[in-house]
């Protein structure tokens, strides 16, 4: 995989021409893409046809969580636009129905990836408690990373501070994708724990998801060239 593969450029915007423009802006530097609930809701699926079309690869981040036929059915319909990820929460019974729905192939064999979201990084232990759970932030990631590899699915989506733990825990096999990554000196926003691209790589990230430090540069185009540089000098052999 090249350096740039890894990098996936959140579109979190309101319509699909913003969008449009990021992409043309980008142009050969972002290969990947990133649509959040907002702009699937606003003509963010069509325009993931498009992407496809164009040669870029697409994550949709649509965190489905239904019953078990609802969610199989519905990941088969995604199946069909030529993403490259999805999410769903990871919950046994809403990975294995995803997995059945994307059918035998998966991510290695070129078809829809499965992450499972472990515990949305908005949690805390106590948020946990709150909502009826026994364990913390910690045990819960790790139990929902057993329970995504067992379920067949491809990857998980989790903070790069938990990288390294969940990448001994699960092995190679699954692919870890992972937001809250701030290029040295960029402005943090709301979120509360971050990397580095290259500590987010040396922790055991596979792909790093970058919103807001691309979006809003003022020259999206260079801010973009600077991460994939920084993950080019992270992994010198992989
Ligand atoms: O702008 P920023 O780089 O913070 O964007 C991060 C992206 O990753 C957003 O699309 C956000 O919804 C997503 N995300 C996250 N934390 C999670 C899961 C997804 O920041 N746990």
């Amino acid at each position: 995989m090249q350096p740039r593969d890894r990098l996936i450029v959140a579109l979190d915007l309101p319509t699909v021409t913003a969008a449009e423009r990021l992409v043309e802006g980008l142009g050969d530097t972002v290969t990947f893409y990133k649509i959040g609930l907002e702009l699937a809701y606003a003509g963010g699926l069509d325009f993931a046809k498009l992407l496809v079309r164009s040669g870029h690869r697409v994550f949709l981040d649509l965190k489905l969580h239904d019953i078990p036929t609802t969610v199989e059915r519905a990941t088969r319909q995604i199946a069909g636009l030529g993403a490259t990820f999805l999410t769903v929460h990871a919950y046994p019974q809403t990975l294995a129905a995803a997995v059945r729905g994307r059918g035998q192939a998966g991510l290695a064999a070129g078809g829809l990836g499965i992450l499972g979201v472990t515990v949305m990084t908005s949690y805390s232990d106590a948020d946990l408690a709150e909502a009826g759970y026994a364990e913390g932030v910690a045990q819960t990631v790790e139990r929902r990373a057993r329970q995504a590899l067992a379920a067949g699915a491809d990857g998980l989506i989790l903070s790069a501070e938990e990288a390294a733990r969940i990448r001994a825990v699960v092995g190679p096999r699954l692919a870890l994708v992972t937001p809250g990554i701030r290029p040295a000196g960029s402005a943090v926003q709301d979120q509360k724990r971050v990397m580095t691209p290259a500590e987010a790589i040396r922790a055991g990230a596979d792909y790093l998801v970058v919103g807001r430090p691309v979006t809003a540069a003022d020259d999206p185009a260079a801010a973009a060239r600077a991460i994939v540089a920084e993950i080019e000098s992270a992994t010198p052999s992989r």
